[in-house]
């Protein structure tokens, strides 16, 4: 590959909210896009979006995140499209509030298997175009976005933060085994975001005094400008004055 030749990502769950603002960040870099989630409407629409502000070629790939072999699809229809990958953006997710006592065992399977199984999923089925990429063009990072959750605990939270803390483990042992290859992983962890996600809980904490989209989006950025040489096991990203360690 050139030096000149646009980079590619695939961004998961980049219908709306961080994944949206990630795309949009590496779009107006003129980097190449594989962009996914459940509906495609919504999809078409973003690509258009991320097409307007500045992205090479933009691929809609809808998958839903607790269908194994949509996953599988998902990075096979990346790899058979652009046929490397500089940036694997783990966005998807989603969130569920309850108290150990009462949370039911099928909502945590479902929690589960989209924040932890199919990151999994992706991790394996993507690694040898992420190896190869690294192989061409010193390397290639993954970018999964956990939460402050999976590091430090909050009340009603546990199902959440437990798959968010796994996701965090599996990045730090991806990378005890990757890295050498030039394939390294990042979580960001951050605290509340202003997104349909955390629409529960702004009449507490308004929308606009939650961290930003476009916060998160600038850390993924960043860490795909990282060397080989540098691997950032995890990022906290967390609000002002006495939220330290908290949502
Ligand atoms: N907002 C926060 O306060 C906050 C804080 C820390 C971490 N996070 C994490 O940040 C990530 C993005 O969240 P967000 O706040 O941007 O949420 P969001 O606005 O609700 O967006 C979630 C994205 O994930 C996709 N998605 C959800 N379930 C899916 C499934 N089963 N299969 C495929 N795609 C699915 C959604 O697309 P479709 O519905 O169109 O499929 C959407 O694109 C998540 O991993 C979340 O846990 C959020």
């Amino acid at each position: 590959m050139s030096a000149t030749q646009p980079r590619v990502a695939l961004v998961t769950g980049a219908s709306r909210g961080i994944g949206a603002a990630i795309a949009a960040r590496y779009a107006a870099d003129g980097w190449d896009l594989s962009i996914s989630s459940r509906g495609r409407d919504a999809l078409e629409a973003r690509a258009e979006e991320l097409r307007a502000r500045g992205a090479g070629r933009v691929e809609v790939i809808p998958a839903d995140m607790t269908d194994e072999e949509a996953v599988t699809g998902l990075a096979a229809a990346h790899a058979e499209a652009f046929g490397r990958c500089d940036a694997l953006v783990i966005n998807a997710g989603m969130g569920q509030k309850g108290a150990v006592a009462d949370l039911p065992v099928r909502r945590f399977d479902r929690l589960y298997s989209v924040n932890v199984r199919a990151p999994y999923i992706l991790l394996q089925s993507l690694l040898p175009t992420l190896r190869s990429t690294a192989g061409e063009r010193d390397t290639a990072k993954v970018i999964a976005v956990a939460s402050i959750t999976g590091v430090y605990p909050e009340p009603l939270l546990s199902a959440y933060g437990a798959t968010k803390a796994a996701l965090i483990s599996l990045c730090e042992t991806f990378n005890l085994e990757e890295s050498e290859n030039g394939v390294s992983a990042t979580t960001i962890a951050p605290g509340y975001v202003d997104t349909d996600m955390s629409d529960w809980l702004k009449d507490t904490i308004p929308g606009d005094e939650m961290i930003t989209v476009d916060d998160v989006a600038t850390i993924a950025y960043s860490v795909s400008q990282l060397s080989r040489f540098a691997v950032l096991p995890n990022v906290v990203l967390t609000r002002p004055g006495s939220n330290l360690h908290r949502a």
